[in-house]
C-alpha cells in the first residue's frame, strides 16, 4: 500500500445517510448527518459526531436528546437541503414542509417517510476537535418499509445495488 494524506484513506469509509432531528421544546432542526454509527448492543447505543457550530449541537446541549432518522433514495433532496442549509435562525423543517411526526420518548421529530429512526437520550458525550460526538441510548425505535441508503464519497450507496 502506499501512503496517502488521512483524509485520502477516511474518503474510502462507507457511511450511512441519515437526519439527525433535534428539538429544545420551542424549536425543532434536522441536519444531514454521516458519521454516526451503533456502538452497543446491550443497552442499544449509537454515536453521532456534530460540528459544535450547528444550531443541532446547541438545541442537543439543551435538551440532551436527538433522534436518528434513515433515509430513502426518494429523501435525497430533503438530505441536500438539511446538509447545505446552516442558518440558525431558520426553521428548515417548516421553510421546505418537511413532514414530521411526534416521536414517543423525545421531543425531536421523526421525519415521515425514513425506512427507520433511532429515538435517543445522551448517555455520554466527547469533545473531538471541531465536533462533539454524543453517544445516546436508544429508548425507542421506529421502522417503515424501505431499504436506507449509504453514502461513499459524493454517491448514494444502496445495499444490494
Ligand atoms: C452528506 C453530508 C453529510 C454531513 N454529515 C455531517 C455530520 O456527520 N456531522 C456534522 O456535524 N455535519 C454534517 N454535515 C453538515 C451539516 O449537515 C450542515 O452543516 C447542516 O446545515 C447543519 O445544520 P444545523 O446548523 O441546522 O444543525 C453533513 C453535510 C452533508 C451534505
Amino acid at each position: 500500500m502506499k501512503d496517502v494524506q488521512p483524509g485520502e484513506a477516511l474518503d474510502d469509509l462507507i457511511k450511512p445517510y441519515t437526519i439527525v432531528t433535534s428539538s429544545d421544546g420551542k424549536q425543532s432542526d434536522a441536519m444531514t448527518t454521516v458519521w454516526a454509527s451503533q456502538v452497543s448492543f446491550d443497552p442499544p447505543m449509537v454515536m453521532i459526531s456534530v460540528g459544535k457550530k450547528r444550531k443541532t449541537h446547541e438545541l442537543i446541549e439543551n435538551s440532551g436528546e436527538f433522534v436518528v432518522n434513515t433515509l430513502r433514495e426518494s429523501q435525497k433532496k430533503v438530505a441536500d437541503y438539511c446538509g447545505h442549509a446552516s442558518l440558525k435562525s431558520e426553521d428548515k423543517l417548516k421553510e421546505q414542509n418537511i413532514e414530521v411526526q411526534k416521536a414517543s420518548k423525545v421531543m425531536a421529530p421523526l421525519l415521515k417517510g425514513s425506512p427507520s429512526a433511532l429515538e435517543c437520550k445522551v448517555f455520554s458525550r466527547q469533545d473531538c476537535g471541531d465536533h462533539t460526538v454524543f453517544i445516546g441510548e436508544v429508548v425507542a425505535a421506529h421502522k417503515e418499509e424501505g431499504t436506507p441508503v449509504g453514502l461513499f464519497k459524493n454517491d448514494m450507496v444502496m445495499p444490494g445495488k
